[in-house]
């Protein structure tokens, strides 16, 4: 498998507080059988306590650890990013990244509220070749008032990824439901473990999600999440989507009374 969400490299965010715990993490994903983990610090705190320089070196040090741990995982360079209005100039800088050198980029949207530059951000962001991965729009605020908004972002050419314990309810019955919804409705294109520790409800294990995503949508497109669509991504390539599925707009005669 691949996950392409996590919060592995030692001290940079909420994440891994130390070179241990990460090479940890990363045993922990390869036992539950994920191959290639993308690493995802947070662009905020990278750039205000730190540098993507020294995100780099971290990354080639851990990978140093998790080779001579004899760990069967391969660990790249990712950011998680967030929607910010200067988005499209970190860009530029260098100070914002994308997924793995390609085109793809994990971007986070606000929790709370829709400020009034989202759409815009996002959009001059795809203006500058980048396609946004939508990171767990199931617990993001304004997707969760109008899924009709991120209909509108895959249609748009926008990817999302849902996190593997929001399908298996670890934030809470809403979002658990609310995630199966987005499955149902091809609005789910990967799943990610967004890890932050090596054990608990922030776990790098996907599989009680694949089982869940399996049991929702079958398992030729629970493999898709963990599989073939980040493969793709990872790779740069276009992943196979199906379109997604509008809300049914009932008639009057189908209202029940
Ligand atoms: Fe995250």
């Amino acid at each position: 498998m691949y996950d392409l969400h996590v919060h592995i490299l030692p001290g940079l965010d909420d994440g891994a507080r130390t070179m241990q715990e990460a090479v940890e993490m990363a045993r922990v994903a390869a036992e539950c059988g994920t191959k290639v983990l993308l690493a995802t610090p947070h662009m905020k705190d990278v750039n205000e306590e730190s540098s993507v320089g020294q995100a780099r070196s971290l990354l080639n040090e851990l990978s140093k650890r998790v080779e001579e741990a004899n760990i069967p995982i391969t660990l790249v360079m990712g950011m998680e990013n967030h929607v910010v209005p200067s988005l499209p100039a970190m860009f530029s800088r260098g100070e914002a990244l994308v997924i793995n050198g390609t085109k793809y980029a994990l971007i986070e949207m606000p929790f709370f509220g829709k400020p009034a530059y989202l759409e815009q951000t996002l959009f001059d962001v795809q203006l500058q070749g980048i396609v946004p991965v939508l990171a767990h729009p199931e617990r993001i605020e304004c997707i969760q008032q109008d899924v009709e908004l991120l209909v509108r972002f895959v249609e748009r050419g926008m990817l999302s990824q849902i996190t593997a314990g929001s399908l298996t309810g670890h934030f809470g019955s809403d979002v658990q439901r609310f995630t199966e919804d987005l499955l149902r409705r091809n609005l789910a294109h990967i799943m990610a473990s967004d890890t932050h520790r090596p054990d608990g409800r922030r776990s790098p294990s996907l599989l009680d999600g694949l089982t869940a995503a399996t049991e929702i949508a079958g398992n030729k497109v629970a493999q898709a999440l963990v599989l073939e669509t980040p493969k793709a991504i990872l790779k740069g390539s276009k992943p196979k989507l199906t379109p997604p599925i509008h809300a049914l707009k009932r008639r009057w005669w189908q209202i029940r009374r």
